[in-house]
């Protein structure tokens, strides 16, 4: 498929008013995106779980305007108050996604959203944020031309969800999308996230993910700007050919059903997008000394429990702590007694792979 394949058709329809809810997760990536070209379109493939518990549900009330208006016309409300803040970034969102759904300034919008995990908790929320928004629009377009089919509706809802955020695209479906163009992997795309297309062995069902936090503050450096950062990096082109053995090596692993394997491959994948931090011009790093604390501590775990817990990190000094679910026992144990302690205020949140974004 390609970009104009996701321009709109005639409308059949016209909807004067109504409105739409979505509730979408967010997601953790397994092989990391870190570098994009033009329009989000990424210079690697990734691949994630879909989360269960950390979501976003956004409400989107609409009505018809008498005349097309010059700007877009929204109101923005976050968690029960109105939000001018977050308003520069959906302005953004939508001039991105106008031509691909022309209606955008033929309505008034009032967008409501609010996250499932505590307010400044350093979890990102634009792949939930950005998915939930895509999927409402998405609601809006079907109204407008009930003929689109559900395959189609996820894809486009994922492009759209692209454009807004990159890591968003892989929040619309679960439990394991990938993006990005992948030799091996058929049907894979740039433009859009896709269900992990071969066998998954029953070691990653239920997969878990406890997410420690670190750090609950601001990120001093945003990801918009360390994805810049890739271009002319001295390292980059062997990280994205790196990507792709990455995602390579995990097709047999899920296959097998190998977690020493997958422990390898993900622990790397995760100190690799730090290095790329590490290694910018200007270098920057996101890890706190709680980070490297909680890391080595799980290292020690493993080695003498010889579970298969392993950890990953997203753009953030928040460690995420993976294990498969007849680990769960110990491995909460072993977070209560060892790991809270390098939390900020003691927080964390349990999740685990889920199975995407549902209409409310
Ligand atoms: O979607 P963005 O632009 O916020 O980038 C996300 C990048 C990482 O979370 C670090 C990696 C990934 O693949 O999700």
């Amino acid at each position: 498929m390609t970009e104009t394949d996701f321009l709109p058709s005639d409308y059949i329809n016209d909807v004067k008013e109504g409105s739409v809810s979505y509730k979408s997760p967010s997601n953790i990536a397994l092989v990391k995106y870190w570098g994009k070209k033009e329009n989000q379109l990424p210079q690697n493939p990734s691949i994630s779980f879909t989360l269960d518990a950390c979501a976003t549900t956004t409400k989107v009330t609409f009505n018809k305007l008498e005349k097309l208006d010059e700007n877009f016309s929204f109101d923005l409300w976050f968690e029960g108050k109105e939000k001018e803040d977050f308003k520069p970034k959906i302005n953004t969102f939508l001039s991105r996604i106008e031509i691909y759904i022309p209606f955008l300034k033929s309505y008034h919008f009032k967008i409501e959203t609010s996250n499932s995990f505590p307010h400044s908790s350093g979890i990102a929320s634009s792949a939930s944020g950005m998915s939930a928004l895509a999927l409402c629009f998405m609601d809006i377009e079907k109204q407008l031309n009930p003929e689109i089919t559900a395959d189609f509706f996820n894809k486009k809802a994922s492009f759209l969800a692209r454009l807004g955020s990159g890591s968003a695209c892989r929040s619309i479906e679960g439990d394991l999308i990938q993006w990005g163009a992948h030799e091996q992997t058929e049907g894979s795309s740039d433009l859009f996230g896709i269900k992990y297309p071969y066998e998954v062995h029953e070691n990653f069902k239920n997969f878990q993910d406890t997410i420690l936090l670190v750090d609950k503050g601001q990120k001093q450096v945003s990801s918009t700007v360390g994805h810049n950062l890739m271009h002319n990096h001295p390292f980059a082109a062997e990280r994205f050919n790196q990507a792709h053995t990455n995602l390579n090596k995990l097709k047999s692993v899920f296959k097998s059903g190998d977690l020493i394997e997958f422990i390898k491959i993900v622990e790397s994948e995760a100190l690799t997008l730090h290095a790329m931090m590490m290694t910018s011009m200007p270098y920057f790093i996101l890890m706190k000394p709680n980070t490297l604390e909680i890391i080595n501590k799980i290292w020690e775990f493993r080695e003498k429990s010889n579970s298969h817990i392993c950890f990953t990190l997203d753009a953030g000094a928040n460690v995420h702590v993976l294990y498969s679910e007849n680990e769960k026992a110990i491995v909460n144990q072993f977070i209560k007694d060892e790991l809270v302690v390098f939390c900020e205020n003691q927080q964390y949140i349990c999740d685990q792979i889920g199975f995407g974004a549902k209409k409310l």
